[in-house]
């Protein structure tokens, strides 16, 4: 007998009796036979009692299960193709661990978003929701692996800063022992100095923004990785991101197919993300949706319908590039062609799904930051220390962040990028 055994692991044990600890799904029964599904976290397999060879006490436990009751239960494996997962168990013992206390709020139904939102802590248990979870694991992962494999050195980076990283407006201000901290917006100031320490580096963690939008593209806290490179310019830092999206694409396509298809994605359409992904000035950008009738000037910034108009025309993500000034943050180097405009990209992603990425080349002169710095009438003494990086040692340099929830978004087809992290936080959520 085998003790202990995950429900993935099943098909080791084909013919042998098993032990193996999980919840209750469902339970239905015909007659003088009962199913029980259960779910171990692994996967989930059908146990099946039967009246005739169970003894009265096992039989009666099984009657008396709900959704959701925690159970231990012995059986035999029996390898069944028809079953899901390719297993069954015959069951020999069956014990409840814990019985719930009441009938489990999330029932096999539609429930309105605000209740699950409200229940995250249980819809978690529920199978597109762990399958978007996983999703995410493995980009995690492919993530690390990436900048690893290129000799990238990762930098932890602080949560708690004196400096803006990104805009005054999406500030979340904290005490800090009667000073003023800023939750990170962004890593990206401390990765620009860890780069002349080690060429490569990168940061991954969760950024902040005071973000007044309640759309589905926004959470008040989400994750972000941002690299850093030194001597890159900006299309060696598009032909690094084109490089990267490919691979967590291909890589959560071969490696999450049973996620993707439990969350009904048609991987098709991830298929073509490949490099080289096209490329589309601002200029030119502006150019179009004007053409095609959008009340659009040059100057602003792009409004998502803008954004889903330009990545409409393509099957894999698009970069606009060179925006103005005035539309993006005060790092952003100065465009040496047409200095009205910065060295910057955004990657769109298709489907609508919009910006997962914002990259630039950032301003390595140090007058010129320090002018765009008084322009943006930002505290200059807090970034003294950055703009020491262009008093000793300045070199060119470029990076980018891209948001793990839009991505994911992306990769599994979900709507919502709420759904992508296991406790969302946004305008009106703080709980659980
Ligand atoms: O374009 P953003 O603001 O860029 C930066 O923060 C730079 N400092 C990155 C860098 O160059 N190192 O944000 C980068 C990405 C966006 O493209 C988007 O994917 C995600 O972060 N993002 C959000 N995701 C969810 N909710 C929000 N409120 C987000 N704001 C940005
Ligand atoms: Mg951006």
């Amino acid at each position: 007998m085998a003790d202990g055994v995950e429900v993935r692991h099943l098909g080791q044990h084909v013919d042998q009796v098993v032990e193996i600890t999980g919840w209750v799904q469902t339970t239905r029964s015909h007659g003088k036979i009962g199913f029980v599904v259960v779910r171990d976290g692994t996967g989930a397999v059908q146990c099946v009692v039967a009246k005739k060879e169970a003894s009265e006490e096992v039989w009666q436990t099984f009657a008396d299960l709900t959704q959701e009751t925690t159970v231990r239960i012995s059986g035999q494996v029996r390898a069944d193709h028809r079953a899901p997962g390719g297993h069954e168990l015959t069951v020999t013992a069956l014990d409840v661990v814990f019985a719930s206390v009441d009938e489990f709020p999330i029932q096999p139904k539609e429930h309105g978003v605000e209740f699950l939102l409200d229940n995250r802590h249980l819809w978690l248990r529920s199978s597109q929701q762990r399958a978007g979870l996983r999703v995410r694991d493995e980009v995690e992962m492919a993530i690390h692996q990436f900048f690893y494999d290129r000799d990238f050195v990762r930098i932890d980076t602080p949560i708690l800063s004196g400096a803006i990283g990104e805009s005054a407006g999406t500030l979340f201000e904290t005490d800090y022992f009667g000073d003023k901290a800023y939750l990170a917006q962004t890593g990206q100031l401390y990765v620009e100095a860890a780069a002349a320490a080690f060429r490569k580096v990168y940061c991954f963690g969760p950024t902040f923004r005071a973000e007044k939008s309640k759309t589905r593209r926004h959470l008040t806290e989400f994750w972000m990785v941002e690299p850093e490179v030194a001597f890159a310019d900006s299309d060696d830092n598009m032909r690094l991101q084109e490089e990267f999206v490919s691979y967590l694409v291909q890589r959560a396509v071969e490696r999450c197919a049973d996620e993707l298809a439990i969350l009904e994605r048609d991987s098709k359409a991830l298929e073509n993300v490949k490099p080289p992904f096209p490329r589309v000035s601002y200029t030119e950008a502006i150019a179009f949706l004007q053409e095609k009738g959008h009340d659009i000037q040059w100057g602003s910034d792009l409004g998502a319908p803008d954004e889903v108009a330009i990545s409409d025309q393509y099957d894999r993500p698009v970069f606009v590039h060179d925006y103005p000034k005035a539309a993006k943050a005060f790092y952003m180097k100065e465009n040496p062609d047409d200095p009205r405009t910065v060295l910057c990209n955004d990657l769109l992603a298709p489907e609508g799904y919009g910006e997962i990425i914002g990259g630039s080349q950032r301003e390595d002169d140090h007058d010129r930051l320090l002018a765009r710095i008084r322009d943006e009438d930002l505290p200059e003494e807090a970034y003294a220390w950055y703009l020491d990086l262009r008093k000793y040692g300045s070199f060119p340099h470029s990076g980018f962040g891209l948001g793990v929830e839009r991505t994911v978004a992306y990769i599994t087809g979900r709507r919502h990028i709420r759904e992508l992290i296991a406790f969302p936080r946004m305008i009106n959520r703080l709980y659980p």
